[in-house]
């Protein structure tokens, strides 16, 4: 999703630039079943692609999984061959996927009358438009490394048997990260393949790409945003990492011995969810343990109309982990867009270094600004000052600009290749709100932005002088004294879909990561750059995203067989707890800073079934159609299924609790259940934080296990009036269970609704 803040829509732009070399490899054998003829011919020009999701077909069941895959396309066939398409059209020529793996639907180019005629026949449970999702990155990065933390290359851990998807732009195979020194070969659970043309070892254990239908397109990545994920989610430890000479770092992971199966469904224009739904159908049945994936649809989507949900939701009932970025639309309220409860939705925060660029004038002054201005020539050179008022191209184009830096006025009144096509030193903007000066971006040239206040004092110089100077000097690091804070950019809640239902759920980070590139891809996204490396730096929730799912794969690792439910539990009830200031608190962050360390030991975890989220789905208010949807069962129906009555009865780690409005009272019961997964006779109690307003209880406030009493309930009762506090928009309580060894921390965070839908 592009951001909203100017800035972040301009580099967002950007990604229709993409110089997409296109390498011609071919899907092998076993990957969802393509009619490959569909991608030539589609059912006219007034015609779309839509998901339909239909009943399983019994018929198919025992077969083996070639003639089960043939039953079922040639029911999907049959589907549209009756009655649906107009004369003339073929069914076979319309599909572009059938899955058949591990969902039941097909996605099929229709027009509008088709599509209305198919809606009517028996075996059809829903039918979706196409949409497009973005990846979640805002596209800053550099060449500078980050100063190593630890020096763990010659360890390979244990977590090998664990199996980690990625549902990116792809990845480019060859970088040290992706070595596969020691590493037996892939566990016998796997049942992926290896796309023709691309070169799988024992680390990459998998590949195939999606592009609607086309079987011919390449996993490799030439985009850099997959490969950057994947080594941040289990790449193996590679040092000297450093580039442009400025500072050393080791780029790591926290799984360096997973493996990893890559999905491509991301090309430079989009991520279609067609082509997503084809890859969590087959990464399920591949045998993936946790699905990453960093892209998401502009706004909250409901989750039957939501394809990631849907497909996590299958993930969720095979015990795999679906980990999500929460979108980088933030600061504003609301604007979480992956929101499913069987997902982990990630919060971008900056860590304790700090990107910055100086300027210094001729005057002498040093003047601090935002951005990552490395490896060009002319660094550290006096250049003429030159106040061009803007620089659109209307202002600039045509001129010689060389041994100029630019005044160019407000970011947004400029156009990146009319700069860099005047061949100017650089440029100076400043951003529309100071706090988009916390992440360092990256341009094809060098560009600083810098306060509007100090943008004042540089015109002040300007106007002093007849002969006005100024250099842009390299990029260092300085340390954040702020850290950890969420980044401006980073989503916050409430979840517009399910108020109730706190998300983002967790905080990593996200702000001038250093991970592998692809050695393709421009540096800073943009075609006129031709700078390449093999690691860069960039932001967005995107990379907080990967940064989760390994530690979920290391939770995985040390408990194969725990739900997506139980690892979610333990990476909120284990997280850091965060008070950045912002005002948006849990909402901003979540549970607060992933600890990848004391998540496989939780003591208790908060688990759920498949049966909890379909009743969490009929309190949503979801009719026989939409759950059906969403299950895959045409059976499924609430008033026999539906257990508790509340979306708060969900068995989840945190508590929402969406309030009517301040000074207005309220009154709240969240049942919950525990799991013991630390020693067998612990006696937990309950230490409860709460603020003036909000009173929080806990019954019983003792939990006593011993053998055979694994499990133990209690009641949250939250009540009071909620007081305005000044710069917040709500209030944080905590419930921590505690044995004396484990603290088993769940954020409360009260809010008032009204205020913010
Ligand atoms: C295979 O991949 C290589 C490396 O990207 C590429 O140069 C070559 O053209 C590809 N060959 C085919 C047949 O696609
Ligand atoms: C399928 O992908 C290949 C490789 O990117 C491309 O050359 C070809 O034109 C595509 N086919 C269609 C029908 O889009
Ligand atoms: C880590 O340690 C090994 C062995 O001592 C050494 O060869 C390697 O260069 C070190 N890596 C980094 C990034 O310092
Ligand atoms: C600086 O000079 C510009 C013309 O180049 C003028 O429009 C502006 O008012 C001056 N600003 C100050 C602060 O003197
Ligand atoms: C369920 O709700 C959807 C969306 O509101 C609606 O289109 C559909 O017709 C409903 N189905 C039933 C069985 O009521
Ligand atoms: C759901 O179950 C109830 C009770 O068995 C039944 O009356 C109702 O018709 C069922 N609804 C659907 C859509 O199957
Ligand atoms: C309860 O939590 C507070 C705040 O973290 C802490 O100061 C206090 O010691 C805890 N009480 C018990 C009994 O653990
Ligand atoms: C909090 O709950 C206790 C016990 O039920 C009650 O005595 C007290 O008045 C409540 N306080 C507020 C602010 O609601
Ligand atoms: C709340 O903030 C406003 C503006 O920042 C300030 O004028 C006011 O004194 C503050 N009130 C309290 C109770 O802190």
């Amino acid at each position: 999703m592009a951001g909203t803040t100017p800035l972040l829509v301009l580099l967002a732009a950007l990604s229709a630039f993409f110089c997409h070399a296109a390498a011609l490899h071919t899907l092998a054998d076993g990957g969802a079943s393509i009619d490959s003829a569909a991608v030539a011919s589609a059912g006219g020009d007034d015609s779309k692609v839509y998901i339909v999701f239909t009943e399983r077909q019994p018929a198919s069941a025992g077969l083996p999984e070639t003639d089960a895959r043939a039953a079922i396309a040639s029911f999907h066939h049959d589907l549209l061959s009756n009655d649906v398409l107009d004369a003339n059209s073929n069914a076979p020529d319309r599909v572009v996927y059938h899955y058949t793996r591990s969902l039941h639907g097909f996605a099929a180019r229709l027009t509008v009358d088709e599509k209305h005629r198919l809606a009517g026949k028996a075996g059809v449970l829903s039918i979706h438009e196409k949409k497009v999702y973005k990846l979640h990155t805002t596209r800053s990065w550099d060449y500078l490394g980050l100063p190593q933390q630890q020096n763990d290359s010659t360890k390979l851990p244990f977590e090998n048997d664990v199996i980690i998807g990625m549902v990116d732009s792809g990845v480019w195979p060859e970088l040290e990260s992706f070595a596969d020194e020691g590493l037996p070969p892939p566990p016998a659970k796997w049942k992926g393949v290896c796309s023709k043309n691309f070169t799988c070892n024992n680390k990459i254990i998998g590949a195939r790409a999606y592009r609607s239908g086309n079987t011919t397109v390449s996993p490799r990545d030439d985009e850099g945003h997959g490969t950057h994920t994947a080594s941040t989610a289990a790449g193996r430890a590679a040092a000297g990492a450093s580039l442009g000479g400025l500072a050393a770092g080791t780029a790591r992971s926290a799984v360096p011995g997973a493996r990893l199966a890559i999905y491509k469904v991301c090309w430079p224009e989009d991520c279609s969810s067609e082509d997503i739904l084809a890859a969590f159908d087959d990464a399920i049945a591949d045998g993936v343990d946790v699905i990453s994936a960093s892209l998401g649809y502009e706004f909250p989507l409901d989750y039957a109309e939501d394809m990631m949900a849907v497909g996590a939701f299958h993930a969720m009932k095979r015990g795999i982990v679906t980990s999500v970025s929460a979108g980088n639309s933030g600061p504003s309220l609301a604007s979480v867009s992956n929101v499913a409860p069987w997902t982990v939705s990630t919060a971008a925060a900056a860590d304790d270094r700090k990107i910055i660029s100086e300027l210094v004038l001729g005057s002498g002054k040093r003047i601090e600004g935002s951005a990552v201005t490395t490896v060009f020539p002319d660094l550290g050179q006096p250049s003429l000052l030159i106040d061009t008022g803007s620089c659109f191209p209307e202002d600039i184009n045509g001129k010689r600009l060389k041994g100029a830096v630019l005044l160019c006025g407000k970011l947004g009144l400029t156009s990146r290749a009319a700069i860099k096509s005047s061949g100017a030193d650089g440029a100076i903007v400043y951003p529309a709100k100071d706090y988009e000066l916390d992440t360092a971006f990256s341009f094809p040239f060098p560009l600083v932005m810098v306060k509007e206040k100090d943008y004042g004092h540089i015109i002040d110089y300007y106007n002093s002088t007849r002969h006005a100077m100024a250099t842009v000097m390299k990029s260092v690091t300085v340390k954040n004294a702020a850290a950890p804070s969420v980044a401006d950019f980073s989503s916050r809640g409430p979840n517009r879909i399910t108020h109730g239902i706190l998300k983002p759920d967790i905080s990593a980070p996200g702000v001038d990561i250093l991970a592998a590139w692809s050695p393709e891809a421009p540096l800073s996204g943009t075609v006129s750059d031709d700078r390449r490396a093999k690691y860069n730096i960039v932001s967005g929730t995107s990379m907080a995203c990967p940064h989760v799912t390994g530690a979920a794969a290391y939770v995985k690792s040390v408990h194969p067989s725990w739900s997506h439910a139980a690892v979610l539990s333990a990476l909120v009830t284990t997280a850091t707890p965060m008070k950045s200031g912002e005002p948006e608190a849990e909402h901003a962050y979540g549970a607060g800073q992933v600890n990848p360390v004391a998540a496989p030991d939780p003591g208790l975890v908060y688990d759920a079934t498949e049966a909890d989220y379909v009743s969490f789905l009929c309190a949503q208010g979801y009719n026989s159609s939409e759950l059906a949807a969403m299950t895959g069962r045409s059976n499924a129906n609430c008033s026999t299924e539906a257990k508790g009555s509340a979306v708060g009865d969900l068995n989840y780690p945190s508590i929402a609790v969406p309030v009517l409005n301040y000074g207005v009272g309220f009154a709240a019961e969240f049942p919950r259940t525990v799991t013991n997964v630390g020693s067998a006779n612990a006696v937990y109690r309950a230490n409860v934080t709460t603020v003036p307003g909000v009173n929080v209880t806990v019954t019983p406030s003792e939990l006593a296990f011993s053998t055979g009493k694994e499990k133990l309930s209690f009641t949250v009762s939250v009540s009071g009036t909620l007081v305005p506090v000044n710069g917040t928009t709500g209030a944080s309580a905590s419930l921590v269970w505690s044995d004396g060894k484990h603290q088993v921390r769940s954020p409360i965070y009260v809010f008032p609704y009204k205020h913010v839908m």
